[in-house]
């Protein structure tokens, strides 16, 4: 009974139909929903606040509060933009300061999810990186202008696209530089600098300026062709989004509204959480420049946004969740063997327990689930079944609820081969398969060769009793061949069968 690939593909449609649909439906639907192709070099933006505040809440968990303001935000920037290209030079604000915004928050709460699916629903270049990999000179780790090429790269190299891009530097909170110990930590600064001009509004070169290679290239191409191709990229335009973890905030939060004082750290894991995400909100200026940044710098980042942290019944909404990454990801994973997953309420709560109490949020799910599954995932492609239910009882045993899946299996296996073959439904009694299982491991052979050593002569003999149907009991393993004789001489006796006695010798 081992699965079609035909099959398979059904199970697909039908899963992506019923799930998956409306996430890719979603995505880009403000230019597409217009209904008018949005020319290359030509910004479009419609979206409302609200809008965007709704397609994210059906995504993410929680965070109500964060999202509100991180919606608002964003569609503002791209609506302000959108108006300043028709508004005169004179009706311009001078100076003024983008939106581009701050998010603090643990891990695994969210933050880059809710930038990932704002980049995929607005349909804007999106370029993410790790403030870590940035250094102040660039020859070590990378330069930060390299985001604004990468950016031009992701909008195939259409430049006025790339100027409407959101650039979104994750842990960002590694580049503070840290005052105690060996003094202010020029390296880390000097990173924040060369940032905050291009969070302002700045030039960068298209080519590197150590890439000779192109250099060279440009120069010939504009030598041949008479034209000097557009080179530069401006900034002003760039929504600027950081995050980071920000540990140890709190404590200069906690220091400046003199908190440790009156107690305020007692209490228990769940209810600290909260309580840091609290005092998290508290978050002003002067804490972040304590905390080690330079005051321009947090001066280009004008919105802050602090994430909830996610207790056990978050993380139990967030596994309800219909979109669920991980619920979804994992019934894709068994649905590639043709496997239906299924998850009993009570086996996600234990599992939200569990990831709750590894203290990485979201995150934490992925790797409890792993846990439980990754035994599974390696065997039942190769066993007969065609849905799995993830139960309380699966969750607190897995090891045990595989081993009856195994035996199960093997069973159904010797089963469907001996009505292949014979036209009879072999039956098994509970004590027949637990002494045909200790057999087994005593011999190290599977259950369907004990099985085949065991019965291989009873076809004929119970076709010659015209049965369809049999059943294995405990006798019968114990003394198989003794078993089915006395079998079918009772057998015979009571229904007057007129068969030979060489017949029932042969069995
Ligand atoms: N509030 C939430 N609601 C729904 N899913 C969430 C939520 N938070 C996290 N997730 C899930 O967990 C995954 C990891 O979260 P994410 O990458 O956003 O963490 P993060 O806050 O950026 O953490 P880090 O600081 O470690 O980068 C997401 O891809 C998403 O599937
Ligand atoms: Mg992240």
């Amino acid at each position: 009974m081992s699965v079609s690939s035909s099959d398979n593909q059904k199970k697909f449609d039908e899963f992506f139909q019923s799930m998956e649909q409306d996430i890719f439906a979603n995505a880009n639907s403000v230019q597409k929903d217009e209904g008018k192709p949005v020319k290359e070099t030509e910004f479009s933006f419609d979206l409302k606040p609200e809008e965007l505040e709704t397609y994210l809440n059906k995504y993410v968990v929680g965070q109500q509060n964060s999202i509100e303001v991180i919606a608002t935000k964003v569609c503002t920037h791209f609506n302000r933009m959108k108006l300043e290209k028709e508004l005169s030079d004179d009706e311009r604000v001078t100076g003024s300061i983008k939106s581009n915004i701050l998010l603090i928050g643990p891990t695994g709460v969210g933050k880059t999810y809710i930038i990932k699916l704002i980049a995929d629903k607005i349909g804007v270049p999106f370029v993410k990186a790790d403030a870590t990999k940035f250094s102040e000179t660039g020859y070590v780790g990378g330069d930060v202008e390299d985001l604004v090429r990468e950016l031009v790269h992701e909008a195939d190299e259409d430049i006025s696209k790339a100027e409407y891009g959101i650039i979104y530097l994750d842990e960002i909170d590694k580049i503070a530089s840290s005052s105690s110990g060996h003094g202010i930590d020029v390296s880390r600064s000097g990173v924040q600098r060369n940032l905050l001009k291009l969070m302002e509004e700045a030039d960068v070169d298209l080519k590197t300026p150590h890439d000779l290679a192109s250099q060279v290239e440009a120069a010939m191409e504009a030598q041949r062709t008479g034209h000097v191709k557009r080179k530069k990229i401006n900034t002003r335009n760039i929504l600027f989004i950081c995050s980071g973890a920000f540990s140890g905030l709190q404590d200069i939060i906690k220091k400046r509204m003199n908190l440790q004082a009156i107690g305020f750290d007692s209490g228990n894991s769940d209810k600290k959480a909260f309580l840091e995400t609290e005092i998290l909100a508290e978050t002003r200026t002067e804490d972040l420049l304590e905390y080690g940044f330079e005051s321009e710098f947090i001066g280009r980042l004008p919105v802050t946004v602090v994430l909830n942290d996610v207790n056990e019944d978050v993380l139990y909404q967030i596994l309800k969740n219909r979109y669920s990454t991980v619920v979804n990801g994992k019934k894709l994973d068994f649905l590639a063997y043709g496997i239906r997953l299924f998850f009993e309420d009570e086996a996600l709560r234990i599992l939200a327990k569990r990831a709750a109490s590894e203290h990485t949020g979201a995150r934490g799910l992925l790797s409890v689930f792993e846990k439980v599954l990754i035994k599974y995932e390696k065997i039942m492609p190769s066993l007969h079944y065609e849905e799995l239910v993830v139960d309380a009882d699966l969750v607190n045993n897995p090891e045990k609820k595989l081993k009856e899946l195994l035996l199960n299996d093997n069973i159904k296996g010797f089963q469907s081969d001996f009505l292949a073959a014979h036209g009879i439904y072999l039956d098994f009694s509970d004590e027949a398969m637990e002494l045909i299982q200790q057999r087994a491991s005593v011999e190290h052979k599977s259950f369907k060769a004990i099985c085949e050593d065991l019965f291989r002569d009873y076809a004929y003999a119970i076709k010659l009793l015209k049965r369809e149907q049999f059943t294995i009991t405990a006798e019968a393993v114990q003394d198989s061949s003794g078993y089915i004789e006395r079998y079918i001489k009772d057998n015979y006796k009571k229904s007057s069968v007129n068969v030979s006695q060489d017949d029932t010798g042969s069995v």
